[in-house]
């Protein structure tokens, strides 16, 4: 198949484009990083530009579409409305509209972060509360999306992995941090079901073979809090779990508002694809097994600027 991946120098597009190269023609999309790899074909776009969809879709006639590109930085979206309305409202419609028109079939990458986290075990018939700009738009830009092509994939995730500029994950900041010695905070009273992007590489691409359609929570069956988180990465990856220190998200200073208990199920989409989803341990023991093969340097390596 001709994959189209957007957003391929983010933390999750560049693990999907790497995974999914051995078996199919990908065209990664990158906007201000450069990528320098043989891997697959690196389209340079400002997805913002009249036009850019059009030009994308026409030059790369792919047979699916897993649009990642977003501003997914909280913080960013609050000082940046305006900006995180167009990348993950008004472009994903626009992309929706065409890929439909083409008749690709399309992923669109959505956020456990729809909900306020107040009752948590959310299931696909929950009603959504965002809790700040990104989760606002981000959920406007499913509604958007489900609009404009209702034969597309929404997908709520959360994940982790290893990423180009080494601080895109949870796992990444647990790691490095750790490995210097230093201090973090965990969060006791923050509940999250990550996977491995690594993994959703298989799982979306199962997706898409099934030719599934609608709104999906594609997370771990397992949920943990992300003291919990970096304890398990602690272990796996034989650092100092100690200079983990439990810790509330009220003391963070975090500025966009967090949602406490982010705990998804997935049990519409385990049905839909006769298999369960990796479990943390899976996924962490992955972590390491790339870590392992010396993956973080490589994708450094891909790094242009
Ligand atoms: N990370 C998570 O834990 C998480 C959790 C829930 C949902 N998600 C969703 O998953 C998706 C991927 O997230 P991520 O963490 O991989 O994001 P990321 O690391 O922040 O990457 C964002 C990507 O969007 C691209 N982009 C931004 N503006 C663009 C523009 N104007 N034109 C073209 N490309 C543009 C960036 O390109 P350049 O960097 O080259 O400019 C980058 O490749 C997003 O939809 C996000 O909302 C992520």
């Amino acid at each position: 198949m001709r994959i189209l991946i957007t957003g391929a120098s983010g933390l999750l597009g560049v693990n999907l484009a790497l995974e999914t190269t051995r078996r199919h023609k990908v065209f990664g999309t990158v906007n201000q990083h450069s990528l320098k790899t043989d891997a697959f074909s690196v389209v340079q776009i400002d997805l913002l530009a009249p036009g850019a969809v059009e030009r994308l879709l026409d030059q790369t006639q792919p047979d699916w579409v897993i649009h990642c590109a977003a501003l997914a930085n909280l913080d960013a979206c609050e000082a940046n409305p305006l900006l995180a309305q167009k990348l993950n409202t008004h472009l994903p419609h626009i992309l929706a509209k065409h890929v439909a028109r083409s008749g690709a079939r399309l992923i669109h990458l959505s956020t456990d972060s729809v909900f306020d986290g107040q009752q948590g075990d959310y299931s696909e018939d929950d009603a959504p509360a965002p809790l700040s700009v990104y989760s606002r738009t981000k959920l406007e830009g499913e509604m958007a999306v489900r609009q404009a092509y209702p034969e597309a994939i929404v997908a709520r995730v959360n994940l982790y992995g290893w990423s180009l500029t080494g601080n895109r994950s949870l796992a990444e900041f647990f790691f490095y941090n750790l490995s210097r010695g230093e201090p973090v905070m965990g969060f006791t009273d923050v509940f999250f079901c990550p996977l491995l992007a690594n993994h959703l590489a298989n799982i979306f691409i199962k997706m898409l073979e099934k030719k599934l359609s609608g709104l999906y929570h594609v997370v771990s069956p397992e949920c943990l809090s992300k003291y919990e988180f970096g304890q398990q990465i602690a272990q796996r990856f034989k650092l100092d779990g100690k200079l983990i220190k439990p810790a509330s998200v009220s003391q963070s200073g975090l500025k966009a508002a967090r949602s406490p208990n982010l705990t998804l199920r997935s049990d519409k989409l385990r049905l839909a694809l006769g298999e369960t989803l990796p479990r943390q341990s899976t996924g962490i023991a992955e972590l390491f097994a790339l870590y392992q093969q010396g993956y973080p340097q490589k994708l450094r390596t891909l790094q242009m600027q």
